[in-house]
């Protein structure tokens, strides 16, 4: 174990390299990161890096957004499969579709979407600001919120807007049931009740936060309980624990697994260190066109 930690430390040195990691990345990577947030934190943070090489422990979506924001640089993906069932749920031709059935709509897309849908749509958005950017879009127009129908369905309530949405849906987050939750809070009656909103609305019905995962951290640091069920992919949990010691943190499902994000183990890392492998490149054409829906949800 150690003897590879050393090899990745070296070859980070010699490539000029970063390794950044989402919250849902296994404990290993997530302690071995320069970096670990949510998805927005990530994309942000790409672009502040001094490095050549980005080591991007996450899924695709993941990668593409720091390759769009730092085309200079050599974005890696250390498993090329890790892949977002969320993000494969639309496609281009979906969207045009779309378009077609509502000319007159602003069409926002989850950052959990490829750069090619993020291409057909006016703006970006992710579950950390998506209340936020919909609250600077003009009151009179229609929005397609795409792809995630729980999300959308949760931005509607909370922000009251016409809001037109996709059927796609997040494995992960729908396995985790009001059941789970009822029963992790029987064993801890003091606990708070922290859930993604990509969960159902029975789940995010009985909650004591709805946020993503850069959220939840915020809302553990700054409350009092000492005890928290976390309605999220269960590494989040690693994270949390990282971050706040002196806390408790259940997963409120330990079967809630991104299979995708576990694709990624120390070797690939190591090997990707070593190949420079696999680079992820996009058409500049697309990639111009997502630029400009991720650039607007920044300078909004
Ligand atoms: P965050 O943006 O909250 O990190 O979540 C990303 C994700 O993939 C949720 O399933
Ligand atoms: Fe996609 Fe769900 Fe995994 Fe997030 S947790 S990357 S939405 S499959």
């Amino acid at each position: 174990m150690q003897s590879i930690l050393d090899e990745i430390e070296k070859l980070k040195k010699e490539r000029k390299a970063v390794i950044l990691a989402h919250n849902y990345q296994p404990p290993e990577i997530q302690d071995i990161a320069d970096f670990s947030a949510d998805s927005l934190e990530l994309a942000r943070h790409s672009m502040t890096i001094d490095a050549k090489v980005i080591v991007l422990c996450g899924v695709r979506f993941m990668a593409e957004m720091a390759y769009i924001l730092n085309p200079d640089k050599l974005v890696l993906l250390p498993d090329e499969t890790a892949g977002c069932p969320l993000a494969d749920s639309i496609t281009p031709q979906d969207v045009r579709h779309l378009r077609d059935q509502y000319p007159d709509a602003i069409f926002l897309a989850y950052v959990n979407t490829s750069a090619a849908v993020k291409a057909e749509c006016d703006i970006c958005y992710t579950s950390a600001n998506i209340l936020e950017v919909i609250s600077k879009l003009p009151k009179d127009r229609k929005l397609v919120v795409l792809p995630d129908r729980n999300l959308a369905r949760w931005a509607r309530e909370k922000t009251q807007r016409e809001i037109i949405s996709w059927q796609g849906e997040c494995p992960v987050h729908q396995a985790i049931n009001k059941e789970g939750i009822i029963k992790a809070k029987a064993n801890f009656p003091h606990s708070a009740v922290m859930v993604h909103p990509e969960c159902k609305e029975e789940v995010v019905g009985i909650s004591d936060f709805v946020g993503g995962t850069g959220g939840m951290l915020r809302f553990a640091k700054t409350t009092d309980y000492q005890i928290y069920i976390v309605g999220t992919e269960k590494d989040m949990c690693h994270k949390l624990k990282r971050e706040i010691p002196q806390k408790l943190f259940i997963p409120a499902n330990e079967e809630a697994i991104c299979e995708d994000m576990k694709k990624t183990n120390l070797s690939k890392v190591l090997w990707s260190l070593q190949t420079l492998s696999h680079q992820v490149i996009l058409d500049d054409d697309i990639r111009q066109k997502a630029k400009r829906a991720i650039d607007k949800m920044f300078y909004l």
